[in-house]
Formats: structure tokens, C-alpha cells, sequence
């Protein structure tokens, strides 16, 4: 099989070479996208999994967390992620709210992400084995989700590090999670330490954030890697100062306009 990172370009990654990265030790990068412009360029780059994740809320949409997002603001995003895109497989994230009630209305919110915005897989925060094996059993692939689980966070007492003295619940609900189906599995705001024995526990992919560096690919942000976002979490890597870039420009053009420079007889018609 090809590499991940950088292999064919001509059609989708699918769950299959995922789990075959994992046997032969590739490294993988999984990005999360809202919209069109991130989305091709990040598919460009060679990056193997898009995430539309419901961290839209916070970094998209305007909202202070990602509980108040809905599936009807989610479907349009996802959507754009997969026009815009010819090589990731695109996951969705299924919003608080619209999964947990039971496997039929979790089934029932999936089926509206692959219908109305052509996902090709979801997922699910928390360990809902019953959901799991429902969607599975239905062809839709689920990626889990546990450690630090964002929509529980009023639960969960804010943003912390999770598993520090209950270690073992994280690692029984990782592995129940494999054995219902899911195809990878997020490891999120865990120590280093206990998200390497979930990856050797594991046969499929562990995505770390903020787990790590022995996972078996790694996610971020975009917003956070791009350097946009105004007080990035510990847990990220600005890999470039994009919010002082996007400041000058928008500065210069404003300056440019006052200044009667822009536009100029480039940009001008006779
Ligand atoms: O919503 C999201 O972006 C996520 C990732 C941080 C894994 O769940």
C-alpha cells in the first residue's frame, strides 16, 4: 500500500490503509476543516483525514464551546470540507445532542451526514458501545473518542487532563470502543505515558491531542496550528504566526486605501 502522507492522489484514504499504517509504524497528521479553503489546501498537502469537527463551534461559529452546535449548522460545513477536497477521508462529527438518546438516533443523524453531505465516516465522543456497533453494523465507520471528551466538559469540571489516577477506564473503554467497531480512536488531554499503553493495547490507529508523542497519528486544531487562534490550549503547535500576518496585510490595506495606493493601474479598468 502506498504511504499515507503523500501517496495517491486520485481517489480517497480509506479506513483500510489507515489500519495497515499502523502495522508497518507510518505516522499520520489529521487536520480538522470547516470550510472550502482549508479544506483543499490542507487535501493538497497531503494531509490523509479531514475533520469537521464540532469544534467549529469555538473556531467557526462564533460560540464559546462546542455544545450549542447543531447538526443543520454542521451538514453545510461538512459538506464544503468534502466538495473541497479529493484525496481525505472526511469524518463528521456528530454535534452534542444529536447521538446519545439511543443507536437508532445516532444511525438516523449519521445517515443525514453521508446523505446531505457526502461524510464518510462520523464521530462519537464517549463510550456508546450500543451506538457503535449499530452504525458499524449499518457501513457507516466510527471514529471514538475518549480521555478529555469536550461536550462533557460541565461534566468533567473544565478542560483537564484525564486518566491521571483512573488510568484503567480509560484503557477498558479504548479497547470495548475497538472491540464494537470503531476504525480509529482520538485520545484527547491524556498522559503521555497512559496513551502509549492504549496504542500498544490497540490493533487500530490512536489519534492523539494532547496525549503524546507515541500515538499513532496526531490532530489539531487548525485555527490552532495556523497560529489564528487568540489563546491557544497548551496542547497546541503554532506552526506559523498567522494572526500577525493576517493583521499587517489587513493593516497595509487599510493603509493602502487611505493613502489612495490601492488599487492601482494593475488593478484598475480603462
Ligand atoms: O472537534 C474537534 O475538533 C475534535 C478534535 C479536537 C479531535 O474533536
Amino acid at each position: 500500500m502506498e504511504a499515507l502522507y503523500g501517496g495517491a492522489q486520485h481517489r480517497r484514504i480509506t479506513i483500510q490503509e489507515l489500519a495497515a499504517a499502523k502495522v508497518r509504524g507510518e505516522k499520520w497528521p489529521m487536520l480538522t476543516s470547516y470550510e472550502q479553503m482549508t479544506a483543499s489546501i490542507f487535501d493538497e498537502a497531503g494531509i490523509p483525514v479531514l475533520l469537521v469537527g464540532d469544534s467549529a463551534g469555538n473556531n467557526f461559529l462564533g460560540e464559546i464551546n462546542t455544545i450549542p452546535v447543531t447538526v443543520d449548522e454542521l451538514i453545510p460545513l461538512t459538506r464544503a470540507v468534502v466538495r473541497a477536497s479529493k484525496r481525505a477521508l472526511v469524518i463528521a462529527d456528530l454535534p452534542f445532542g444529536s447521538y446519545e438518546s439511543s443507536p437508532e438516533q445516532a444511525l438516523a443523524t449519521s445517515t443525514r451526514f453521508f446523505k446531505e453531505a457526502g461524510a464518510m465516516g462520523v464521530k462519537i465522543e464517549g463510550p456508546h458501545i450500543a451506538t457503535v456497533e449499530k452504525l458499524v453494523a449499518s457501513g457507516i465507520p466510527v471514529m471514538g473518542h475518549v480521555g478529555l471528551t469536550p461536550q462533557a466538559v460541565h461534566l468533567l469540571g473544565g478542560y483537564k487532563v484525564q486518566g491521571r489516577n483512573d488510568g484503567d477506564a480509560i484503557v477498558d473503554a479504548a479497547l470495548a470502543l475497538e472491540k464494537a467497531g470503531v476504525f480509529a480512536i482520538v485520545l484527547e488531554l491524556v498522559p503521555a505515558e497512559l496513551a502509549a499503553r492504549i496504542t500498544s493495547a490497540l490493533k487500530i490507529p490512536t489519534i492523539g491531542i494532547g496525549a503524546g508523542v507515541h500515538c499513532d497519528a496526531q490532530v489539531l486544531v487548525w485555527t490552532d496550528m495556523m497560529g489564528i487562534t487568540k489563546n491557544p490550549p497548551k496542547l497546541a503547535k503554532a506552526y506559523r504566526n498567522m494572526r500577525a500576518e493576517m493583521l499587517a496585510a489587513t493593516a497595509e490595506f487599510a493603509d493602502d486605501v487611505a493613502q489612495s495606493r490601492f488599487p492601482a493601474p494593475e488593478q484598475s479598468f480603462n
